[in-house]
């Protein structure tokens, strides 16, 4: 199966891109501090589908949350990777279609969805440049 390259080194903190992986979007975000600090916060039983920050990136990187763009419950894209757009009551996603709300480790956290976005598989380049997904 094919896999997709994201050079992340322009991405600045509280910054998102949306990319395609597999003709699905793919959202790669830069977390601030804030952000990190408010992910790490949530206690993980206050998670319909418990998963840290630490366990939802790679080591060394994480600031850097990579997902899919698809929301898990019944697939409609979300909002917040764009500039300006509605990051929902948690700071992460929200989805539109039926108001499912995701945080800054992009972790449901009201709403539908069952799940949390999914984090795809990839790897980093030696230098933290890219990462390839897939
Ligand atoms: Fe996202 Fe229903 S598809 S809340």
């Amino acid at each position: 199966e094919s896999t997709t390259e994201v050079d992340v080194s322009a991405i600045q903190p509280g910054q998102a891109i949306k990319a395609v992986f597999r003709k699905q979007p793919l959202f790669v975000r830069r977390l601030t501090p804030a952000e990190m600090e408010a992910a790490d916060a949530v206690p993980l039983s206050a998670l319909r589908d418990p998963q840290t920050l630490a366990e939802r990136t790679k080591d060394g990187h994480h600031d850097l949350l990579v997902t899919m763009g698809v929301c898990t419950h019944l697939g409609c894209v979300p909002l917040g990777a764009a500039e300006g757009e509605n990051k929902g009551e948690f700071g992460g996603y929200f989805c539109p279609c039926h108001g499912s709300q995701f945080d800054t480790a992009a972790r449901i956290r009201k709403g539908p969805a069952p799940t949390n976005l999914e984090v795809p598989e990839y790897v980093f380049s030696p230098d933290g440049s890219t990462i390839t997904v897939g």
